[in-house]
């Protein structure tokens, strides 16, 4: 039998689907890029913009289209509330807590229905993995922040993290197999283990013990709970990359009190400022909203000042999408969509000539790089340096996969690096 799965959405979603795709596989199913000849055909929402909520129904319809006899199952955090609708267009629908009914599935063809709870039950369960250089390993799942505009909340529960044993025995696990590289995954990372008694860094010291492994990441942080301890645990640890994801949202403190996010800007430009004196060579990355409802254009004004200031490596950033649920989409002073497009457009523009400057920096330098495969177009091998950038060497007879290179880099390309390795 074979199973063809779209995924969209975060690396939340992404590990979900690898869960997915190991437990099929363990089962004797077979992964096919070709929905035409599959027999189960999977997609992955995301609803965290209404955009990408519709792609999931504009997804079904083509893949039923391509494919009248396979069996459809949508799953993931649109599913999870919206699985009404979707009963009407798919077969099957599985939530964000309910992963595990496709070791039903894989065993059983007939099933079918909904399959939803609001409660992630056994949060230490370890679910397998498809063998791969670098891995996603959840550390806690959900999130109580509640955060104006963000629907996860609602899709993903309440904050819950997984007991040290069980992480440690899963990463044990998977570097028995291969595994060179953990990205460390939860909606608010830096609150990792609150009601257990312990906390993140102290799981980084533990993470960072075992042998084998060679890098540990992980996101995604909140600048609320991203402490002191935290920033010397990144200069300390020897495994532990330098690069830090910490979304700011909006530069106005207006704007951060509405979207509740518990920090202003100078608190977090405080953060950003001890981690770049302390971490040599961090590359910071962040996310940013456009147009929260009643941004002015000097709100906006501080968002362009906080990204000139900061120089992020990398930034993603999005128009406001007002989400069902949320305090923020009953706000008075939604912004009109023109307005949020151009204030997109040159923030967007200002972070290329950021991001292409600071890639220009690694010409003729010296970087370590970690091989994951081949390149997508295939001709070369692609690897990460340890700031997260992608850099691209020439296929050599001895290098392969979960090679660790030093590597020098000869060319800075829009969004990644070409390099020889020495
Ligand atoms: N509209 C636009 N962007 C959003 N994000 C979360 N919710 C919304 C929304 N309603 C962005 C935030 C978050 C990233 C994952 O998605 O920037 O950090
Ligand atoms: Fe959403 Fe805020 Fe939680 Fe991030 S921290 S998932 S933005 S509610």
């Amino acid at each position: 039998m074979r199973f063809y799965i779209k995924t969209f959405g975060c690396q939340m979603n992404e590990r979900d689907s690898e869960k997915v795709e190991a437990i099929l596989e363990e089962n004797g199913w077979q992964k096919s890029d070709d929905p035409k000849t599959a027999d189960l055909l999977i997609v992955n929402s995301c609803a965290v913009r209404e955009k990408a909520e519709n792609k999931i129904y504009s997804e079904i319809g083509r893949l039923r289209f391509k494919n009248r006899k396979a069996k459809i199952v949508a799953m993931g955090c649109v599913a999870q509330f919206a699985y009404d609708r979707l009963s009407k267009v798919a077969d099957i629908v599985i939530g964000t807590n309910t992963i595990d009914e496709f070791c039903r599935i894989a065993k059983d063809y007939s099933v079918e229905g909904v399959f939803i709870k609001d409660k992630m039950e056994e949060p230490d369960h370890i679910f397998p993995h498809v063998k791969s250089v670098v891995s996603f390993v959840d550390i806690m799942y959900g999130c109580d922040n509640f955060c104006t505009y963000c629907i996860v909340p609602y899709t993903r529960g309440r904050e819950i993290s997984r007991k040290k044993e069980a992480i440690i025995d899963e990463i044990k696990e998977l570097v028995d197999n291969g595994t060179k590289e953990v990205v460390l995954l939860g909606q608010n990372v830096n609150s990792y283990g609150k009601s257990l008694g312990y906390n993140f860094v102290d799981l980084l010291y533990e993470v960072n013990k075992i042998e084998g492994l060679k890098r540990i990441r992980f996101t995604t942080s909140h600048p609320k709970d991203f402490s002191k301890e935290l920033i010397y645990a990144i200069r300390d640890l020897d495994k532990l990359c330098e690069h830090v994801h910490l979304p700011f949202q909006a530069g106005s403190n207006r704007i951060l009190k509405l979207m509740r996010r518990k920090y202003t800007i100078e608190e977090y430009l405080e953060k950003v400022f001890l981690l770049k004196s302390e971490v040599k060579n961090c590359s910071i990355t962040t996310d940013i909203i456009v147009g929260f409802p009643t941004e002015t254009e000097n709100d906006f004004e501080k968002t362009l000042e906080v990204v000139k200031t900061v120089e992020y490596d990398t930034s993603f950033s999005f128009k406001y999408s007002p989400r069902r649920f949320t305090k923020a989409a009953e706000m008075e002073g939604q912004i009109e969509e023109d307005k949020k497009l151009k204030r997109l457009n040159i923030l967007q523009q200002l972070q290329a000539e950021i991001t292409q400057k600071k890639l220009k920096e690694y010409e003729g330098k010296i970087v370590e790089v970690l091989i994951e495969g081949k390149s997508k177009k295939g001709d070369k091998l692609y690897g990460r340096n340890r700031q997260n950038i992608v850099v691209n060497v020439d296929f050599r007879d001895n290098i392969k996969a979960g090679d660790c290179l030093r590597v020098k880099i000869t060319k800075a390309l829009k969004h990644s690096l070409i390099g020889e390795p020495i």
